[in-house]
């Protein structure tokens, strides 16, 4: 699936080119054009149009067929953060109005800020929100056959030190855009089968590794959460390893894969089901993460682990009350078929510890209940390792992806014994807290060693387009994580 292929970015020299476009910050006193290079702004102008330089306001001062100059608000000067000047972008992206736009870099990123991360920030929020699920669409009359490619030029004296900054903006929004596309696809042409392949190809086009268990192999290696979850479906389950990196102590990355989740015979309602092919998000991320990875060369060792079912009712579907025996042999009481993310991950958490990983870190759609708390912006992150949690959370603020540290209470512990067998896969009655018992019953599953878990039931789907957002699937996750463990490679010398 091709991802933004009418757009390119380029960092140019002044001396390359000549049309230019403008970021405008706010001063106490007035608004001033953050580059030297473009000389005296018209301030009346701007004040005529109302113009008041908040953050992705933004202003068309003249436009041809063939090139637009463009203004973006970037706030006040002294408050321009990475995530302002990713949704300057991703405004400068939505107001095109023609094929060329340039922007001038010199100066556009304050000085407190590393003026790469902040380029990398700025083209990261144009490609992101130049991102279109159209594959689905008819094309109306007069529409053109192809889309007219679009060209945006980083002016900057320092062009040459910005390109690597552009190539991995780059490589991260394709990435992002990657899981978008696999999330955005209907669950009746993204099965479990579909998934494995789509993600084998794309992958193994880029150097990485993958294993892909069917449903035998399944069996035999006893994931008995996967199996129990997948056995309503006429689609069988897969699961795979994807491997980068040669490393003893890999960093297990493992993202929940429901294709669609129907609640099973617990069965949800008709508008609780209606969003639920993105029940595979966490899936998407680590497979994004791992071929972004790839592209970038990153110096790590990365392992994904990715369960992958369909989670419907029938004759043949796992019934309120039957007991499950997991990967590590631990036994699950299923009182409700709908949570069944955590049955999936035991399997993965199970095999992760076998890997005598250095982290492991999930990635989930995986309770209602986190929307509730966090809403659609922020995701819960709970784990065994104030370290590891700081440090994703630090990513996610860098990334402009929030992470909210929930606890892991052992009082709570109690919610999830079972009559009958060592757990139950649902809390206290009434969903109290029902995202921290999610969590505790992942922690039967977890590793010993450092282990982190992301719900991002509610950040996975966007219902708006805003900022880096489009509407649908957002690839939330990906940036976060490419981000953390980039820099835990470089932090992590002893490995
Ligand atoms: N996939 C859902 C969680 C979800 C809900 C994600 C809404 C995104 C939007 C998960 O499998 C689920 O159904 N969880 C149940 C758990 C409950 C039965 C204990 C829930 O949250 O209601
Ligand atoms: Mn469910
Ligand atoms: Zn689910």
């Amino acid at each position: 699936m091709p991802i933004n292929t009418s757009l390119t970015v380029v960092s140019k020299t002044p001396q390359e080119v000549f049309e230019l476009g403008v970021g405008i910050a706010k001063t106490p006193t007035t608004l001033r054009a953050t580059s030297q290079l473009i000389g005296r702004l018209d301030v009346e102008f701007l004040n005529n149009r109302k113009f008041s330089a908040k953050v992705g306001e933004s202003i068309v001062f003249a436009s041809t067929d063939s090139l637009a100059v463009v203004g973006v608000g970037l706030g006040e000067v002294t408050r321009i953060d990475l995530e302002g000047l990713r949704k300057a972008g991703a405004s400068l992206a939505r107001s095109f109005c023609s094929t060329r736009s340039a922007v001038l870099m010199d100066d556009f990123v304050p000085k407190k800020l590393d003026f790469r991360q902040g380029a990398q920030a700025f083209v990261e929020g144009i490609l992101l929100a130049s991102y279109e699920f159209k594959k689905y669409k008819s094309k109306s009359d007069g529409e053109e056959a192809t889309d007219s490619p679009k060209e945006i030029f980083l002016v900057s004296s320092q062009a040459p030190q910005l390109r690597a900054a552009v190539f991995r903006a780059i490589c991260l929004s394709d990435s992002v855009c990657i899981a978008r596309d696999l999330v955005n696809e209907p669950a009746s042409s993204m099965t479990p089968q579909v998934f494995a392949r789509t993600a084998s190809e794309y992958l193994q086009a880029r150097g990485v590794e993958v294993e892909v268990w069917d449903e035998k192999r399944i069996a035999k290696e006893k994931l008995g959460g996967v199996i129990g979850v997948s056995k309503g479906s006429i689609e069988p389950p897969r699961f795979l390893t994807i491997k980068y990196g040669t490393g003893k102590t890999p960093i297990v990355l493992v993202g929940k894969g429901v294709t669609f989740d129907s609640g099973g015979l617990s069965l949800k309602t008709a508008s609780g089901m209606e969003t639920m092919k993105t029940d595979m998000s966490g899936a998407a991320c680590v497979v994004a993460t791992i071929s972004c990875l790839a592209q970038l060369k990153a110096k790590v060792s990365v392992v994904g682990l990715v369960p992958l079912v369909e989670n419907m009712p029938s004759g043949s579907a796992t019934k309120p009350g039957d007991v499950l025996k997991a990967r590590n042999g631990k036994t699950i009481e299923v009182l409700n078929t709908d949570a069944e993310g955590r049955l999936i991950l035991a399997d993965a958490l199970s095999i992760a510890c076998e890997l005598d990983p250095v982290v492991t870190i999930d990635l989930a759609t995986l309770t209602g209940a986190c929307i509730v708390a966090l809403g659609d912006r922020i995701a819960g992150i709970m784990g065994n390792d104030n370290q590891l949690i700081e440090a994703l959370k630090r990513a996610g603020d860098r990334s402009g992806e929030e992470l909210w540290h929930l606890p892991l209470p052992s009082k709570y512990r109690k919610h999830i014994d079972s009559e009958i067998a060592d757990v139950k896969n649902v809390g206290a009655s009434g969903g109290q807290a029902g995202t921290l018992t999610a969590g505790l019953f992942l922690q039967e599953f977890a590793p010993t060693s450092k282990w982190a878990h992301i719900d991002m039931a509610g950040p996975a789907r966007s219902t708006i387009d805003e900022g880096v957002y489009k509407k649908g699937a957002s690839g939330f996750g990906v940036r976060t994580l490419v981000d953390f463990i980039s820099n835990y490679s470089q932090t992590a010398k002893t490995r």
